[in-house]
């Protein structure tokens, strides 16, 4: 049965690798070559074929093999992000006597299209031993520019340079799309006659030509070095564009980013990292494979491929990361012979151990109120209806067998492990370290909490395995790891959260707190609310997560006094004062990590100075002295609108009151920060309950997706 499902993985997993070496570059049922040149969308043959008008590819089959065309520009080659064509040469030719006898102008037109020439990669070159070139932009963008090549005798000439002397180059503007170029001389050409008849210029591509005097005789061969164009897919820019992911206009498509272009004409997509193919197409970026290519793969030791990123390790015998560029994998100083002797001595233990654990499951199964829990499961109105029952050897094959290399979070309290279920639903399953019982009961605690909680914003607990001593928990994989890392990224890997994605985090936050404050069935108090504790799922969700030091608060108390609990930097001052635990101490907590997603900073930082060091307070501070705009982060004054930053500020101090009275409640935050965000867009993030979109779940495979780091 393992065997079978592991050779339906590795089928499943080869049929995924070879489909990422030719992934599709048409939309169906389109044609992808014209004569032996390939068009890739959003390029195409046909209306339905291309992206828009601009794109659509004329294929003139009378040329043998056959040309493409756009309008009358023909196509040389197309690329993810420019295409290139045949370059246009002006040129002027002299007799003996010094009169002109060839005056060719070039104009190169590429009004009412969406291309411009690459101004990066083409340079407008002229040659000549008495060559004075122009060129200019007219409709487009009102320039002039030229150079001069001057060279007295044939041996003055600089073979393959172009620094004036036979050859001279320039630089072309951004975003020029109109070009007109024209030649010219000084003496006639009569001095130099006897080597150099014709002057000539154009713009091309820079590293396609070298300077080379035979060129002097030999000018329409040089129309065949490339012009290279640039394009964008659509007139608006990224932040335009994603605005409105929800219309059908947005051209990025699965694991895709989106990426304004040089010349501010529009924007392009691109593949994620550790992705390749069309970004333009579904389907059309594909996970590469890294561990692929021996020579090219980056491990020393095992190398495996996950979707987007690799990991590597290192086999049973040995340790160290496996990477190399890291530490390689150094074998362990154990001998082969002690090593078997002691496997072999454990398999003999275990085999006797066997019979008890059978007996073990039982108890803790019955310990783990698991019978308690069966009942309601079969009872027909259980809120814990949806939650599944795992046995010990399901959750061992899901994690396999508790892989080191499925470890997503490690903390105080546990660890997590990401799980492939036989469905292959991705999820996350946390085992617990028995240290001492209060630990325990704080797993069964979140156990308990999180079965009576359905919320969109709450991370789903799926199932449990209570055939162990302490519970596994099984929860829903949420793939963009924690706010925490988002906001305060190491790397500049992770694209920074927009205004509106902070807004709505924060609301969607405020909104789950609320729902658990006064909606669920028994108020539950969360007590440890912070960045790391809120996860972000593909669409940037938020789903908050971590219920190991919950409370369920007694409807007839509203304050109970605790063993203080929390993260410092989000706890609250007064509860740490009294031990009374309220509601509003998670409005406070609440209130830093709005501080976070305002300043970008962390909440406790000892590299700050010392006024600087808690968040909290010197947040409140510049609030209070008018200097808020000194502590936002950059991103936050562009994107937002003052007014709404504004808001969010006082709102952040008001949850930061030092008494909790002062606060307002979770339930008056979420409605301010809905009220900011407007309605009309409330349901463009919606997700319909249940669906599960594998391909975006674990582009983070290696990063920390739990926090229990930080000390409590
Ligand atoms: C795609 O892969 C299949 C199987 O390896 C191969 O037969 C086919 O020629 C490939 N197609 C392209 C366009 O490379
Ligand atoms: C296409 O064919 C022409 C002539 O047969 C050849 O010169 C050219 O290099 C080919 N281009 C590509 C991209 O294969
Ligand atoms: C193909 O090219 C030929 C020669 O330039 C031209 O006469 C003809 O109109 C073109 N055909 C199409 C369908 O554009
Ligand atoms: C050069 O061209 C001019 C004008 O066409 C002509 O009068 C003259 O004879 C030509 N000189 C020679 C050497 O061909
Ligand atoms: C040569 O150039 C001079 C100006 O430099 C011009 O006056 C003269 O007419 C030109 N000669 C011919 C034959 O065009
Ligand atoms: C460029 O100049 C032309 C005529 O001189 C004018 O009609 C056009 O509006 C100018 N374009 C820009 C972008 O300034
Ligand atoms: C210049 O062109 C000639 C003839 O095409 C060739 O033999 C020579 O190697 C070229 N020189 C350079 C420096 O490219
Ligand atoms: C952008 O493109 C759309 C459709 O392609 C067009 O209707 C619109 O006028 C364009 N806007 C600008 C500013 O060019
Ligand atoms: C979003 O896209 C839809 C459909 O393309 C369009 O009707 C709507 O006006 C767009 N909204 C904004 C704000 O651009």
């Amino acid at each position: 049965m393992n065997t079978l499902l592991l050779l339906f993985l590795l089928s499943w997993l080869i049929v995924a690798s070879v489909a990422a070496i030719n992934g599709t570059q048409t939309l169906p049922g389109c044609q992808l070559k014209c004569g032996n040149i390939t068009v890739p969308y959003p390029f195409g043959m046909g209306a339905k074929c291309s992206i828009a008008t601009w794109a659509n590819i004329n294929c003139n089959t009378t040329f043998r093999p056959p040309k493409p065309f756009i309008g009358d520009i023909e196509i040389l080659q197309f690329s993810e992000t420019e295409v290139r064509i045949k370059n246009n040469i002006a040129a002027s030719c002299y007799n003996q006597s010094g009169a002109r006898i060839v005056h060719v102008p070039a104009y190169t037109s590429l009004l009412g299209t969406p291309f411009t020439f690459s101004s990066t990669k083409n340079k407008f070159t002229a040659i000549g031993c008495d060559t004075i070139a122009l060129f200019s932009g007219i409709q487009g963008v009102n320039f002039s520019s030229g150079c001069t090549s001057v060279c007295g005798k044939r041996e003055h000439v600089i073979q393959g340079s172009c620094s004036g002397s036979g050859c001279c180059q320039t630089s072309v503007p951004r975003g020029l799309n109109e070009v007109y170029v024209s030649t010219g001389s000084s003496k006639n050409y009569t001095d130099i006659w006897s080597f150099d008849e014709c002057g000539a210029a154009f713009v091309a591509e820079e590293d396609k030509y070298t300077f080379n005097i035979s060129d002097f005789y030999n000018i329409p061969s040089l129309r065949e070095i490339p012009v290279v164009l640039n394009f964008a897919v659509g007139n608006q820019t990224c932040r335009e564009a994603t605005q409105n992911v929800t219309g059908t206009g947005y051209a990025c498509k699965d694991n895709s980013y989106c990426y304004d272009s040089v010349d501010d004409t529009g924007y392009l997509c691109s593949c994620n990292k550790g992705y390749e193919g069309n970004p333009y197409l579904n389907q059309g970026c594909q996970d590469v494979n890294e561990c692929e290519d021996v020579n090219s793969n980056p491990c020393k030791g095992i190398c495996t491929n996950t979707r987007g990123s690799y990991y590597c390790s290192c086999p049973d015998d040995s340790y160290g990361d496996g990477r190399k560029d890291g530490d390689g994998c150094t074998k362990k100083s154990l001998g082969f012979g002690l090593l078997f002797l002691l496997l072999g001595g454990s398999w003999l233990y275990l085999s006797i151990k066997k019979r008890k654990l059978i007996k073990l499951k039982e108890k803790f199964f019955q310990q783990n109120g698991g019978l308690l829990l069966k009942q309601q499961i079969s009872s027909p109105e259980g809120a814990v209806k949806s939650t599944k029952i795992f046995t010990t050897e399901e959750l061992k094959l899901a994690t396999n067998n508790y892989d080191q290399r499925r470890i997503i979070g490690q903390g105080g309290f546990g660890t997590v492990y990401k799980g492939i279920l036989p469905d292959l639903r991705i999820v996350a399953i946390k085992k617990s370290k028995i240290i001492d019982e209060s630990q325990l009961g704080q797993f069964i605690n979140e156990f308990a909490i999180l079965t009576q909680i359905n919320h969109r914003n709450v991370v789903k607990l799926i199932g449990c395995c209570l055939e162990t001593e302490v519970p596994l928990l099984v929860y829903e994989f949420v793939a963009n790891g924690t706010l925490f890392h988002h906001l305060h990224k190491t790397s500049r890997e992770m694209s920074s959260i927009s205004w509106d994605d902070r807004l709505r985090i924060a609301s969607e936050t405020a909104g789950a707190l609320s729902y658990l404050h006064s909606a669920a069935s028994i108020p539950i108090i969360h007590r440890d609310v912070k960045s790391a504790n809120i996860l972000l799922d593909e669409h940037y969700t938020a789903k908050v997560a971590d219920f190991g030091a919950s409370r369920l608060n007694p409807l007839d108390q509203t304050q109970i006094s605790t063993l203080v609990q929390g993260t410092m930097g989000y706890l609250d001052p007064e509860y740490f004062h009294t031990s009374q635990l309220t509601e509003k101490s998670d409005v406070y907590s609440f209130g830093v990590v709005l501080a976070e997603l305002l300043t970008g900073e962390k909440p406790l930082c000892f590299d700050r100075s010392q006024e600087q060091r808690n968040l909290a307070a010197y947040f409140v501070m510049s609030v209070k002295e008018n200097r808020l705009f000194e502590v936002l982060e950059a991103g936050v004054v562009n994107d937002g609108k003052t007014e709404h930053v504004h808001a969010v500020a006082q709102l952040a101090k008001r949850c930061l009151h030092m008494k909790g009275e002062e606060r307002p409640t979770m339930k008056e935050v979420a409605a301010e920060l809905e009220g900011l965000r407007g309605f009309e867009d409330v349901d463009l993030y919606a997700i319909p309950s249940g669906s599960y979109s594998s391909d975006s779940a674990s582009r983070m495979e290696k990063e920390p997706m739990w926090s229990m780091d930080v000390p409590r």
